[in-house]
Formats: structure tokens, sequence, C-alpha cells
């Protein structure tokens, strides 16, 4: 019996923190034991915003592949690989741009909104309207079944299934329909708060070592309205007990929710025992990336033979695509 191919890619433009690990990296993982599985780095999609500086390029994808296997991403188990690996992706990127309607591309939500948000670059440029096309490529070259993704990646799935679809029309029946597996994980707060994000500068890292991480959780942010340690606080509304919730046991929260209520416990105390979880849970995945840190040389490999496995897919997809249209 054949597995179902999944497939999905993240951007190398930067560290993976708390949040991309429960977020995304852990059920990556869960999928690999149930689907054919391919997982790459999609350093082309960095490119559509970071395309005047790549200075960092490369350290990101060394480290997020060092961040994918320490949190237990198996070369043996899906075949991991770098986009920019498999020209084949920027092939199929140009053929189904010839029959992609601009105004599909026009009108993809975050396009325009990124657009005005990102002040700093000029993203008035070709690649970056053309990045749906892009993924669209990355997912029909490898005819995934499926996706998984947060909700925001939801508008580029539906318009890679346009172009797909498109294509079977024009040409003949190539590619299947590729459908989303939703990872719909609570946003992680950070330590000021907000939802973590690299951004704002408020992750707790998967490199970040135990020192930095009791650091950081010791200066995090509870609730605001609990200024000194004999107010009441409100659970409800502390980012402190979200965490508590993921990584310390029912039976400490349901006394957190009680004690912090009535000033019974103060901010720290519940830090200091979040922290003893939370450090527990990140040190297998700590531990990992110690040793893959001292092998360079295995990282490099692990690409290498991932890359040359998906490209193996990739082209034999792309002689079907020139087949049915005939180039
Ligand atoms: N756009 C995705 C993101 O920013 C990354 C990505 C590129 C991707 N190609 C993909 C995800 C193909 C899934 C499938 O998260």
């Amino acid at each position: 019996m054949t597995r179902k191919r999944v497939l999905s890619g993240m951007q190398p433009s930067g560290f993976l923190h708390l949040g991309n690990l429960m977020g995304a990296l852990d059920n990556w993982r869960k999928l690999q034991d149930q689907y054919e599985c391919y997982y790459f780095i999609a350093d082309w999609h960095a490119l559509t915003t970071n395309y005047a500086d790549t200075s960092k390029i490369r350290t990101y994808v060394r480290e997020m592949v060092i961040d994918w296997l320490s949190a237990g991403l198996d070369p043996e188990k899906a075949v991991l690989f770098q986009q920019s690996h498999i020209p084949e992706h920027a092939v199929l990127h140009v053929l189904l741009s010839m029959s992609t309607p601009l105004p599909w591309l026009e009108r993809v939500p975050t396009y325009k909104e990124k657009i005005e948000q990102i002040q700093d670059k000029d993203m008035n440029t070709y690649g970056f309207l053309g990045y749906p096309v892009l993924q669209a490529a990355d997912i029909l070259i490898y005819k995934a079944h499926f996706v998984p993704v947060g909700v925001d990646q939801l508008p580029h799935l539906e318009l890679t299934r346009e172009i797909g679809r498109r294509f079977d029309q024009f040409y003949g029946e190539v590619f299947p329909e590729p459908q989303p597996l939703m990872t719909e994980y609570p946003k992680l707060p950070g330590t000021d708060g907000r939802k973590m994000s690299k951004s704002y500068n408020n992750c707790l890292y998967l490199s970040d070592s135990p020192e930095v991480i009791t650091k950081k959780v010791m200066a995090m942010v509870t609730d605001p309205a609990r200024v000194r340690r004999q107010d009441p606080g409100n659970p409800d509304v502390c980012p402190l007990f979200t965490l508590d919730k993921i990584f310390a046991p029912k039976e400490w929260c349901d006394h957190v929710n009680v004690e912090c209520r009535r000033a019974g416990i103060g901010c720290v105390d519940d830090k200091k025992e979040l922290l003893k979880h939370l450090l527990a849970y990140l040190a297998p995945i700590q531990e990992k990336r110690k040793e893959l840190v001292a092998k360079p040389g295995r990282i490099t490999e692990i690409i290498a033979e991932g890359s040359s496995k998906a490209r193996a897919v990739a082209q034999k997809t792309l002689a079907e695509v020139n087949e049915a249209m005939k180039l």
C-alpha cells in the first residue's frame, strides 16, 4: 500500500522558537510516521522579502535543519531538502506562470497587506507577486495530497489548487488537488505577552541554553494589573499561565488558578515551577542540538541526500509536465 504524500516548507528567515515547535514542527514530526513526507527549506521564498541582504541565509538554512532534527524530524523517515537544490521547482514555476492570471495573484489577501506593511524594503517586485506561483510549483511538483499549514497559508493553497486545475484543463490531467492539513495550534505568547514572533524579539528559541530560557522566563510579563506580590492576579489574562497550561501538569494549573486569584502564590513561584517543566521538555532537544552542532558535515550530508531523493521525484513530474505541454 502506498502512503499518501505530505509536503510542507519553511522559510529560513531566523532561528526557530517554541511557537514554531508547538505550531508546526511537532505536527510534522508526527506526520512522518503516517505519510510519505517531504519537508523543505524554502530558501527561494525567503529571497522574496530578503533579496537585498542574503548574508545570513546560509546560517539560517543550516540552523533550521539543526532545529528540525533536534525537534525529531528524521531523515530516515521524511525527505528533508532544500528548495534551491531542485531547479525543477523553478522550471515548473515558469511554466505555471504562463497560465496564471495576474488578478489571481493581486487578490491574494496577504499580498497587498504585506506590500503596505513592509516599509523598510521595496516589495514591489516580480518575485514577490509570484510568491504563490512558486509555492504552487513546490507543492504540485511532488503531487502532494496534503499540505500541513496554518490558517495564514490557506489562500496560497487555494490558489495552488486553482493553478493546478487550470493546468489540467489546458493540458490534461497531471496534478492531484492538494488538501490542507490544518494545524491550528493556539499562538504561544512571547515573553512580552504578545504572540511569540521573531519580529517582536520576545521568543524562546530552541537554540537558547537553559540559562537563557531561565532568564527570559523570569523576566516574562504576567497579569499587568498584578503589580505587587500581595495583589490578587487574574490567570485568565496572564501569558505565563498560558504557558503553564501547555507545559505544566494540570494539578499545578489548578493550583495557580485558585491561589493566584487570592495572592496565595506569586508570579515568581509560578515562573520557577513552569521552568522546571519547560526545561525538562526542552532538554532532549537541546541535547540533540549540541550533538548536531558538533557535526557540521552531517547537516550538509542530510540536505544533499534529501535533495537528491526529492529531485528524482521532481524530475519525474516535470517530464510528465513537458509531455503534457508537448515541449
Ligand atoms: N509560504 C510558506 C510559509 O511562509 C512556506 C512555503 C513555501 C510552503 N512553499 C511551500 C509551505 C509549500 C507549504 C508548501 O510558511
